[in-house]
């Protein structure tokens, strides 16, 4: 089944790594159906960080020419699955290898896997919806997994980021009184935490926060296993940290002793977006659609314009998610 779908789309496509210049606006074969995969017309995509070590070439298993883009939101344009996924079906689909092991959703179709094409019901504008995946999505999944009450003090360590800040602005419509507390390596950053949602800030200078005692009765962990041991020192009995980033470049750890790091009676947990639970992905964004949750995009580019888009992603800093529409 399909619609009317032309021979050829515009696509972004990386010949060689580099910087935004290398991001080259093409006219390609839209890709062909094939069994177990669909063709999406991707209406918008939120950027991510990785895309732009993608194209610098610091992600070494994807082999160039690629057309990158690890997430979209638009509608099914042909399908190998008319039940689930009928044409026309709205969809988000995120990660599993798109724009690295395969061409992804820099361009004006995506043929992806059905497993990872998930179907959603919203009547958001397509910028704002593809501002939720990903990034929101992870910060709801981590904020679902740290079970926030009334009352608590929740510490996000890398608040700064586009986690940090989309789990600031749902966990104020969520559970509200909260106090949330949010680092930054940058005093000149504070303000715009505070303006995000968060009641007061710590920095977070060398890996070690100057805080006295266990004050924190939640972590989101964003710097990840490089301030882990030292993020559990703060938390308080029976308190969750839920550690979900690596902001710090430190993947693992060798020098935890659960026994002794874990804070008394307490939990740690994580979040991995990559497994997509399509029920909380449709819950979130119901959720965000009813409650008018502000979780941006902080940024709107066109396709034809996405070396400008990679440019502002790198200059931002991190404050809200940038969008490329069609
Ligand atoms: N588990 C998952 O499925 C999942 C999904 C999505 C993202 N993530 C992870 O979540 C984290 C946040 O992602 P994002 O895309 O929101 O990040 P982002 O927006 O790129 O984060 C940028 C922020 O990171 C902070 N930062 C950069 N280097 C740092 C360092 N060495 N130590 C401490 N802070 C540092 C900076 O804060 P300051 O300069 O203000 O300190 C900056 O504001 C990343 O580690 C990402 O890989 C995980």
């Amino acid at each position: 089944m399909a619609t009317s779908i032309p021979e050829s789309m515009r696509a972004i496509v990386v010949h060689e790594a580099g910087g935004p210049e290398v991001l080259r606006l093409e006219q390609r074969p839209v890709p062909a159906l094939r069994p177990g995969w669909s063709l999406v017309r991707v209406r918008a995509r939120g950027l991510n960080h990785s895309e732009v070590f993608t194209r610098q070439g610091l992600s070494p298993s994807v082999r160039l020419p690629r057309v990158l883009g690890i997430e979209c939101v638009g509608e099914v344009a042909a399908t190998t699955d008319p039940l689930r996924l009928p044409v026309g079906q709205k969809v988000v689909s995120i990660m599993g290898e798109m724009g690295r092991a395969f061409d992804g959703s820099y361009a004006d179709y995506a043929l992806l896997p059905n497993e990872q094409i998930h179907p959603i019901e919203s009547s958001l504008p397509w910028e704002a919806l593809a501002a939720i995946p990903e990034t929101c999505y992870t910060a709801y999944g981590s904020l679902l997994n740290l079970h926030l009450e009334a009352g608590q003090t929740v510490l996000v360590r890398g608040a700064t980021s586009g986690v940090g800040m989309a789990f600031a602005k749902l966990a104020r419509s969520m559970a509200p009184g909260l106090h949330l507390v949010g680092t930054t390596r940058s005093e000149a950053r504070t303000g715009l935490l505070l303006k995000g949602g968060y009641d007061d800030t710590v920095l977070d200078l060398d890996g070690t926060l100057q805080v006295e005692g266990r004050p924190y009765q939640r972590v989101l962990e964003l710097v990840g296993p490089a301030t882990l041991r030292d993020t559990c020192s703060h938390v308080s009995a029976g308190g969750i940290v839920c550690s979900t980033g690596q902001l710090g470049g430190v993947w693992y750890m060798e020098d935890f002793d659960p026994i002794v790091d874990l804070p008394s009676n307490g939990f740690l947990t994580s979040f991995y977006s990559g497994n997509v639970d399509e029920e909380r992905l449709a819950g979130l964004i119901s959720y965000v659609e009813e409650k008018d949750v502000d979780v941006g995009p902080a940024a709107v580019f066109s396709l034809g314009h996405m070396a400008d888009a990679h440019r502002f992603l790198e200059g931002s800093k991190g404050f809200g998610k940038v969008v490329v529409t069609e």
